[in-house]
Formats: structure tokens, sequence, C-alpha cells
């Protein structure tokens, strides 16, 4: 069972905070140098990598389907090149060709039969622009125990969960891949999923 909307919800006001309010490490690693335009970035949680890029120039699209995220974000990272958006861009893909850069990190994407909305994702991509595509690494051994305990769903499986490298499948030659790669992850103590301890990191440019 995947967590739903009203499960999300519950995750965020269970707690004052859930994640560290630090931007992603591995958005600062590789995208600290881009050009800013348009970015969507997908499953924007508590905010911190929308404010991180909208600090930069980006013009941030920050979707995320529970209302209880956004809310939070507005009040710890509000910005004015922010739009908080309660979607689900799962069930109702962006437009194809709209942003600079679709930003996701560690959104939790279940595996369908012919990737549609993974596609859409990368549809999104205007040319020029880039996918940047951040999931944890599901090969670690503790990954499902954790997951279990943490969902309380014995049925949990971590491998129903596209990874950034699978993304590469979905790039045609209009694509350029610059990196494809498992790293290890800053980890704070006090932010959820810290038990994670590698990221698997796609970024591509969209060259045509
Ligand atoms: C693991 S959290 C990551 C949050 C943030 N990107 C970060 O790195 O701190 C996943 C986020 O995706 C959101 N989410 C899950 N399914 C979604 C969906 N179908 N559409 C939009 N947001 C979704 C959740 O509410 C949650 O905020």
């Amino acid at each position: 069972m995947t967590m739903n909307e009203a499960d999300w919800d519950a995750r965020y006001t269970n707690t004052d905070r859930v994640w560290s309010n630090n931007p992603n490490h591995a958005l600062e690693g590789e995208l600290t140098n881009l050009t800013p335009g348009t970015a969507l970035d997908v499953g924007c949680g508590e905010g911190a990598d929308a404010r991180w890029l909208a600090d930069r120039g980006w013009k941030v699209t920050a979707v995320d389907i529970s209302s209880a995220a956004l809310a939070r974000a507005k009040e710890l990272n509000d910005h004015p090149s922010i739009s908080w958006t309660h979607a689900d861009p799962v069930q109702n893909p962006p437009e194809p060709s709209t942003f600079d850069l679709v930003s996701m990190h560690y959104f939790p994407l279940v595996r369908t039969p012919g990737d549609v909305a993974a596609r859409a994702f990368v549809g999104a991509v205007a040319p020029g622009g880039t996918l940047f595509v951040v999931s944890h690494d599901m090969t670690e051994d503790h990954i499902r125990k954790h997951a279990q305990s943490h969902s309380g769903d014995p049925d949990f499986n971590p491998l129903d969960y596209y990874t950034s490298h699978e993304f590469a499948a979905f790039l045609d030659h209009n694509w350029k891949i610059l990196v494809d790669r498992t790293q290890p992850r800053r980890i704070d103590p006090s932010s959820g999923g810290a038990a994670h301890i590698n990221d698997t990191v796609l970024r591509a440019v969209r060259i045509a």
C-alpha cells in the first residue's frame, strides 16, 4: 500500500517538522551553477529545496499532495518566486516542455505499466532544460525493514518505486546524461529519512 494524501497529511501534522529544513545535499552539489529559469519541485514537502532554488533566481512551482506540508512550507520557506501548489502531478501530469528544471527529491513514484507518470515528468522538461532525480538507494539491506517499521505496513516494498537510475531508460537521443550514480548522503540525524545512507542521482540535460 502506498501513502495517500491523508497519510502524508498525518505524517506532517503529527510532528512539528518532518525534514531538516536544509536543502538536499545533492541539489547543492549538482545545481549550484545552473542558470536559473522555471523549476518544478515535485513533492516539495516542507519546501527547503524550493527555497534554495528561489534564492538563486529560479521561479519555482513547488507541488505537493499534502496541504499540511504546503502550509508548513509556506510558513518556513516562503519566497515571492515560489508558487506553492496543492496537486497530484501523478494523476494530473505537468504540460510537456514547460520547465527549465524538473527536480524530484525522494518522490515516491510507484512503477506503473507504460511508465506514464515518469515519462510525463521527463516530458515536462523544456529543450535546454534539466531533469534532476534523486532517490534512496533501495539496494541497501536495511531499507525494507526500515520502511516497513516506518510505514507500519508489512506489504510495503521499496522496490515498487522508481529509482533515479530507471529514469535513464526514458531519455532518448535528445538527452545527454551528465550524472547517473550512487553517492553517500549527508545525513541529518534529526531529520526524517535519516536511516538512508546512499542517494542515487540522475542529472540529464535535454539538448533538443
Ligand atoms: C519523501 S517526501 C520528500 C519531500 C522533499 N522533496 C524533501 O526532499 O524533503 C515525499 C513528498 O512527496 C509528497 N507526495 C507523495 N505523493 C505525492 C503525489 N502523488 N503528488 C504530489 N506530492 C506527493 C509527500 O506529501 C511528501 O511531501
